[in-house]
């Protein structure tokens, strides 16, 4: 395989941004993710791939469950404050303010206009990232109307 075309082709990929947020209580982490997409109408399931080394894979494998914060059109600098490692002050995460999911405890961010939280139902774990497939068990809209934010549109890469 020639490794030039390989990234080429692969970065021709298209994206949308997250930030995956896990844990409860001191342990509430957060980073900025693009390998995602729906799995599943019935049962309504995603898929994330995780970085085997991060905090936040550490995270989710302990807690089972995760949320996946929408970001959208305008938040190209919130998706980059997640790109740094978590810390915690009151009810922020990296300066941005969150409250806790409903169902699974994972921290929701409120400035996101979008959310679901998600329950850990298997993993694939393959080279450097682990795939999760979670089922969506709750569900939320803050700003009706909304536009994501295009991983095109940002001129960041990840992977290739
Ligand atoms: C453009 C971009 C996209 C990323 N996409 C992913 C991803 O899909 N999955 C992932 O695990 N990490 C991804 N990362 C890295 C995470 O942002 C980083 O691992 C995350 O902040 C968690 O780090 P920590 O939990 O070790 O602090 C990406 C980084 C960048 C710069």
């Amino acid at each position: 395989m020639d490794a030039a075309l390989k990234k080429q082709a692969l970065r021709l990929f298209t994206y949308g941004l997250y930030v995956a947020t896990a844990g409860r209580g001191e342990e509430v982490t957060a980073g900025t993710i693009n390998w995602v997409s729906q799995a599943s109408f019935q049962p309504p399931l995603v898929m994330a791939a995780i970085k085997s080394d991060s905090h936040l894979h550490a995270v989710i494998e302990a807690a089972g469950t995760f949320a996946l914060n929408v970001l959208g059109a305008d938040q190209k600098p919130i998706a980059s404050d997640f790109f740094r490692p978590s810390q915690r002050e009151g009810s922020t995460i990296n300066g941005h303010a969150f409250e806790t999911g409903p169902v699974t405890g994972s921290p929701l961010l409120t400035e996101l206009p979008a959310w679901v939280e998600c329950r850990v139902v298997g993993s694939v774990k393959q080279g450097d990232h682990s795939v999760y497939v979670a089922e969506v068990v709750e569900a939320g809209l803050r700003s009706d109307g909304a536009k994501a934010l295009d991983m095109w549109n940002t001129g960041w890469f990840y992977g290739g």
